[in-house]
């Protein structure tokens, strides 16, 4: 109980930071913290919606808890990166379109979208496990179609429909996926929480082959917290919905 506690600090904390608006009826950190200690189930399950729609789940909550001590060398670090990319003769100019906006980029032909999307656009959603197409984290949608972002250079996807995890919910309205990992618990870091989900959102649109099963579509993506049954038991739940909403 205590460390759920200590954990819940941490998220309020952290839910400050960026989502005033959504805290509009805690008056001070004091008043928060009093919200979470006598509301813990409904302060937790409010702060896991949060963290969602922030697009990151839990992983983007622990990011963002060391953000202010972070931000600064981050900055400092992209800044020079931009600059260097684009002093360098080898920079090309790529438009990617992502979650329905455009964003005009110079970046080495090499770039990965991974990269691209996080380092320059600024969309960490999307997370960097392996790097080499083995764990699913960084999968994204390309004109509906789940890719590892990792594998996929950024410059043969100008033109495509690029969606990540920020551009899952509808303003405060979960997707029902989303809305299913909060339900049956599909998470516990979140680390892979962003692939996972948008490996479940092209499984929808793809449908799973008749004699496979969610475990065997989505065994692109990795969970070292092994939270397998809460996302098997969301995305089951969610297509067997979808299923009756076609009937
Ligand atoms: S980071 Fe892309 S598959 Fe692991
Ligand atoms: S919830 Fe931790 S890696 Fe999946």
């Amino acid at each position: 109980m205590e460390q759920e506690r200590e954990r819940d600090d941490s998220f309020s904390a952290t839910g400050a930071l960026e989502r005033e608006p959504l805290h509009t009826d805690a008056t001070s950190d004091e008043g928060e913290l009093d919200l979470l200690l006598s509301e813990d189930g409904e302060a937790r399950r409010r702060f896991l919606k949060q963290a969602l729609i922030a697009g990151g789940g839990l992983a983007a909550a622990n990011l963002l808890l060391h953000y202010q001590t972070n931000v600064s060398a981050q900055t400092r670090a992209t800044a020079t990166n931009l600059a260097a990319t684009q002093e360098s003769p080898a920079a090309i100019h790529v438009t990617l379109r992502v979650n329905g906006r455009d964003y005009p980029l110079q970046l080495e032909p090499q770039a990965t979208l991974l990269d691209a999307l996080r380092e320059r656009i600024g969309l960490t959603g999307s997370k960097k496990g392996c790097d080499r197409g083995q764990c699913g984290a960084c999968t994204v949608l390309a004109d509906g179609r789940r890719i590892n972002s990792c594998l996929a250079l950024a410059a043969a996807y100008e033109g495509a429909e690029i969606t990540t995890v920020e551009g899952l919910a509808h303003g405060e309205e979960l997707h029902p996926i989303q809305a299913a990992f909060i339900k049956h618990d599909g998470f516990q870091c979140g680390y892979c929480t962003p692939g996972q989900m948008w490996s479940a959102v092209g499984l929808l649109q793809e449908h799973c082959p008749a004699g496979m099963t969610v475990r065997e579509c989505m065994s692109g993506n990795i969970c070292r917290c092994g939270a397998y049954n809460g996302i098997v038991a969301a995305v089951e739940e969610v297509l067997e919905e979808n299923r009756h909403a076609r009937a």
